[in-house]
């Protein structure tokens, strides 16, 4: 137990769904897992655990942002014991390349949070996914037929951008792709801790051309993404 989750030490397994919303955690335990249970209650910030191709498998809410997100998976790593994460989220596009519907894995995660910067001093610390379940997540995307690319996201703190895309004109030219709010902290997390990352993000919303995801398409690129995700999270890649 801690402050932030009422779950007992073993209620997770070691591999974990980061989804940001907790009722998307609920939809993911109800709908992909066997035997799902509810592990976490604490603010609502919900926790499943169950099994997927009969293996254990947890789903983990992490709020929105990554002081939210790092409360969460510090202690899923160091209270739980959980060695595996895959955020499962959406994600703004960046760049005209990246399609709404296509899955972006987030090989680094740059941010403007202050978090690293406080904490590596003179250095900028790269945040990166771990390369197995990055590679793992290509192949399951390109079996399900799935478009992907993967490469560089920004995590960042703001999600109303007062310059709008002119505040992301650097990151833009220097080949970040998708804009979302959690990557970073967590492969900071993962690296300090020895465990394993990647972010997996379906572009909901195009900041270049206004394309955007209706209701239904949204929901079935979700479904893509967490099987994908599941497939990978469970070894089945
Ligand atoms: N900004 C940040 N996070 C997001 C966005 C965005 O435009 N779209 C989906 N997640």
């Amino acid at each position: 137990m801690t402050p932030h989750n009422n779950a007992k030490k073993g209620d997770y397994a070691e591999a974990v769904l980061i989804p940001g919303d907790p009722l998307r955690a609920k939809w993911i335990a109800e709908t992909f897992l066997d035997e799902a249970r509810c592990v976490n209650t604490v603010r609502n910030c919900l926790g499943f655990t169950g099994s997927y191709r009969g293996k254990p498998v947890s789903v983990q809410a992490s709020g929105m942002g990554q002081p939210s997100l790092a409360i969460y998976v510090h202690e899923l790593i160091n209270v739980y014991g959980v060695n595996t994460f895959i955020r499962v989220g959406t994600c703004g596009g960046l760049s005209e390349k990246v399609k709404v519907r296509d899955l972006v894995l987030g090989q680094t995660a740059s941010t403007d949070s202050a978090i690293n910067r406080n904490t590596f001093g003179a250095f900028d610390f790269a945040p990166g996914a771990d390369f197995g379940l990055l590679r793992a997540a290509a192949d399951a995307a390109n079996a399900a037929g799935v478009r992907w690319h993967a490469g560089a996201i920004v995590s960042s703190d703001v999600f109303y951008q007062p310059d709008g895309l002119d505040g992301y004109a650097t990151l833009r030219e220097h080949g970040v792709m998708a804009i979302e709010m959690e990557a970073s902290a967590l492969y900071t997390l993962a690296a300090r801790f020895s465990a394993r990352a990647l972010a997996i993000c379906t572009m909901t919303d195009c900041l270049v051309t206004g394309e955007e995801l209706d209701a239904d398409q949204r929901q079935s690129s979700l479904e893509d993404m967490v099987r994908i995700a599941l497939d990978v999270a469970v070894g089945e890649i």
